[in-house]
């Protein structure tokens, strides 16, 4: 914990101004009570009452006098948290910790405070020394599984809230923390039985309800039919049901994501009889069938990517803890020279132009999708965006740049020779090429299950050892697939 007391409680008025302006002041005292438990007795009743300025005025009096009572101390806490006041709230709750640390609810105040300031760390300390004092709080259970759940520890989240479950624990929201946390790690027929216990405690929770119904869908697709997923997935949902075949795709996403092949087989087939001219789903079985393919097609990416684009960056960054542009940008401010022409093939959204533009002057953006390229106008930062496929652009440009950027985008492709032989043409001897692939051994270029392709480095080597040095080769978390990291590597080569 890093705050403290900052400031002294401010001067105590003389107590005869206090009892002139608060007869209960003076009752309490005449009654015999000590000045200090007189003015906290005024101040809880005056917040009591409404008026929040006045009675934080009588607690800090309070304190002033009794500085080291941890229950008055508690109760400014609570006072000034109440009020507003987040670092001075916190000041007191430490305080009154440091004097007596057996109160649950000054634990709490310190988590809830620690949290919303974004000090997670010393949220989730607090939480657990909470949970030590009662280790059945359902306040303490569900504040610690949130803090899990948002780092992105659905493991630690799902042995805490089950823990809890199985000591008697009967609390809505443990078992919504829970269902979520379990079905983030694709145990869905758990998932399924947690959220249905949330779904009836929080009966017009959509999120909640739709997260069940979802859980359902795909807990009843690996266990029975495609008709049968179908059937839980509206009962559970009732009145919040998307239309099937939104949710046929999330069941499938789900599905593929969290390797259960065989189910996921037999709903991409269904919603292939749903909608036979589906650009996505046939690479999606052949990628479960185990069948080889070059590359992604141009139309399967366009319409993957138009499909994402709206919520491309908000959940590479926020859920898939993309971190690729930052660390190139580092990289390449590192390398401390200007890059006057930078190409960004696959540029997306364009993640990357920040970076690239204080690295570079004239900015070219090149991608298939063109809901993707709509949102990368919009950050005016590409001098020229064009809608085409990079290889073929590659292919038809004649003017050299200095710099090629192609981040997250050799996924899509399996065989890489045309891509390095046409950055090796476009770039200006010294011209850097930087790029990430995902890793993994065996075959030079596999397309996995996900329908995403994963390369052998010492395939990928070898295609840039003839025309380019190395100057970085970084293995490193691309981003995380089903909530785990994946593997992969970071590369910078200077061209001959
Ligand atoms: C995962 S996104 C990465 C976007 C961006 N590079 C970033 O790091 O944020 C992959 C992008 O590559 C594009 N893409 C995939 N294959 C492509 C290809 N052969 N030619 C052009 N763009 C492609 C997709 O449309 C998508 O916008």
């Amino acid at each position: 914990m890093t705050l403290h007391v900052s400031s002294p409680f401010p001067p105590v008025a003389a107590l005869e101004q206090w009892r002139a302006r608060y007869p209960k002041f003076g009752a309490a005292l005449d009654r015999g009570g000590s000045p200090p438990s007189a003015l906290r007795y005024l101040g809880l009743s005056l917040w009591q009452d409404g008026a929040v300025p006045e009675a934080v005025e009588a607690l800090e009096a309070a304190a002033g006098l009794a500085p080291d009572d941890a229950a008055l101390l508690a109760d400014l806490g609570a006072l000034r948290s109440f009020s507003g006041r987040k670092a001075d709230a916190l000041n007191a709750f430490i305080a009154s910790l440091e004097r007596d640390p057996s109160r649950i609810q000054v634990w709490l105040g310190v988590a809830g405070l620690c949290n919303e300031i974004g000090d997670k760390d010393a949220a989730e300390n607090a939480y657990v020394a909470a949970l030590e004092l009662e280790p059945a709080s359902v306040d303490a259970c569900t504040g610690l599984g949130l803090i899990y759940i948002e780092r992105g520890r659905f493991e630690d989240a799902v042995r805490l809230l089950s823990g809890a479950v199985a000591r008697g624990v009967e609390s809505g929201a443990v078992h919504a923390c829970l269902g979520q946390s379990l079905y983030l790690i694709g145990r869905f027929a758990e998932a399924r039985t947690a959220l249905a216990v949330a779904a009836q405690a929080f009966p017009g929770e959509v999120t909640i309800i739709r997260r069940y119904a979802g859980a359902a869908f795909a807990a009843a697709a690996i266990e029975s039919t495609v008709e049968a997923a179908i059937d839980a997935y509206r009962a559970a949902a009732g009145a919040y049901a998307e239309d099937t075949l939104a949710a046929c795709r999330s069941a499938f996403q789900a599905l593929c994501g969290f390797g259960h092949g065989e189910a996921a087989l037999r709903l991409g087939e269904a919603i292939l009889a749903m909608v036979p001219d589906d650009p996505i789903i046939p690479f999606h079985l052949d990628a479960l069938r185990g069948r080889a393919h070059e590359r992604a097609s141009r139309g399967y990416v366009a319409a993957c990517f138009d499909r994402y684009a709206e919520n491309f960056d908000r959940h590479l960054v926020e859920i898939l803890h993309y971190r690729l542009p930052e660390t190139l940008r580092t990289l390449l401010e590192a390398a401390g020279r200007r890059f006057p022409r930078i190409l960004d093939l696959g540029c997306g959204t364009g993640l990357s132009a920040a970076g690239l533009a204080t690295v570079g002057d004239e900015l070219v953006g090149v991608d298939l999708s063109a809901r993707m390229l709509e949102k990368a106008k919009a950050r005016n930062l590409y001098a020229r965006l064009v809608e085409d496929d990079a290889i073929a652009f590659l292919d038809a440009n004649g003017a050299p740049f200095d710099l090629i950027v192609a981040l997250e985008m050799i996924i899509y492709l399996g065989d890489l020779s045309a891509l390095f032989a046409g950055a090796a043409r476009n770039l200006r001897p010294g011209g850097l090429f930087a790029f990430s692939f995902e890793a993994g051994a065996g075959r030079a270029h596999a397309l996995s299950p996900c329908g995403r392709f994963v390369h052998n480095p010492t395939y990928v080597e070898g295609l840039w050892s003839g025309n380019f040095d190395c100057l970085f080769a970084q293995q490193t978390t691309i981003r995380l697939e089903a909530n785990r990291p994946v593997a992969g590597r970071l590369v910078l080569l200077r061209k001959k």
